[in-house]
């Protein structure tokens, strides 16, 4: 995909999942995409794990979005003049408990956009992996410790070439294994993965706050350990929630890492067609695709969200003070280089 439109160039691969992006010149950033570069879409609010840390408090509801709902959103979605978004990342709920999981991967390749999901890996059969071969950008199994990468699934996903991500949510209770995962003492249990991409715990939902991420001793040895990542183990990423942190605390060169992307580059639209900047957003900056053109909510209902947390940064200290966003909108006590 390639677009173009004022200041603002995109270029995305498909195939690799590698995305481009810069302004009026290659030096330039530009402050946002006129048509967004991905939507994260909760296709349900069911799932039968019941995870005690769930950020949706999702559970066995039969809240799921109708098959006609998911492709009115990619058609609203799909700009008169520019097209459509480049990617889907599906999530829910457990969205292999979704009951036209298959029909909804379809409906999003048939329009030229590359689909993702995430889930927890109990439903996934060889028969699922055979049907969605070919059509998928990555899977994401999600964890809590390594304990729990399900081996199998991952090698369900690699006989059938899909690229397997975990995602691992990093939390004051297990901040201590992620260092380790990091330096490279579970190399072993992540043989034919991908990415492993840290989701910072967000007391949201069933999450208490109890298990926030706090400045200290752990953070700095999680942080000095991503500074010397070991080879032996595969590419690792983090959320947009973590972006600050690195910035302030690693040699990572804060031009090479975006800013928090949600409400600029990325969208969340939940089982009941809410469109707001992430899905950690809840009931703010929320506005109904019942009521309003998805265009209208990009471009104008936004803008205020946009101008209000461009450069939000109050880390005088930091030396990404110029172009981090600052502390996360919606829950600011994850940011833990925010207080200085
Ligand atoms: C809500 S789940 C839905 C998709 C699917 N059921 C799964 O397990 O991946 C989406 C992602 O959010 C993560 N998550 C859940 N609760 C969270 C929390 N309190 N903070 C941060 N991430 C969380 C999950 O681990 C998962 O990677």
């Amino acid at each position: 995909m390639k677009r173009e439109i004022g200041n603002y160039h995109f270029v995305a691969d498909a195939k690799t999942g590698i995305t481009f992006r810069w302004g009026k010149t290659l030096d330039d950033n530009p402050t946002f995409a006129p048509v967004p570069e991905l939507a994260d879409i909760s296709i349900s609010n069911h799932c039968t794990k019941g995870c005690s840390f769930c950020y949706r408090d999702s559970g066995t509801n039969e809240e799921f979005m109708k098959l006609d709902d998911y492709v009115h959103v990619l058609e609203n979605m799909n700009h008169p003049k520019y097209g459509n978004v480049f990617q889907i990342a599906i999530g829910g709920g457990e969205p292999l408990e979704h009951p036209d999981f298959l029909e909804i991967i379809n409906e999003t390749c048939k329009r030229g956009i590359v689909p993702n999901f995430t889930t927890n890996g109990i439903n996934l059969t060889p028969e699922i992996c055979k049907k969605i071969k070919g059509k998928v950008g990555a899977v994401a199994l999600s964890v809590t410790s390594v304990d729990e990468i399900l081996s199998d699934k991952v090698s369900m996903l690699r006989n059938e070439f899909i690229r397997v991500n975990i995602h691992y949510v990093l939390s004051a209770g297990n901040i201590k294994e992620a260092t380790s995962i990091v330096k490279g003492d579970y190399s072993d249990k992540l043989v034919g993965i991908n990415a492993l991409i840290f989701l910072t715990y967000k007391p949201a939902g069933r999450a208490s706050s109890k298990n926030i991420i706090k400045a200290g001793k752990e953070l700095d040895g999680f942080m000095k350990a991503i500074d010397n990542k070991s080879m032996k183990i595969p590419k690792i990423g983090f959320d947009a929630c973590f972006v600050p942190m690195l910035m302030y605390y690693t040699n990572i060169r804060p031009e090479l890492i975006d800013s928090c992307e949600g409400g600029y580059f990325s969208v969340y639209i939940d089982h009941n067609m809410n469109v707001s900047p992430c899905s950690f957003s809840g009931d703010k900056d929320c506005y109904s695709l019942k009521t309003y053109d998805f265009y209208d909510i990009w471009q104008n209902k936004f803008e205020m969200f946009r101008q209000e947390h461009n450069n939000q940064c109050k880390n005088s200290n930091c030396k990404a003070h110029y172009m981090c966003r600052g502390c996360c909108p919606y829950y600011p006590e994850i940011t833990t280089c925010y207080a200085y």
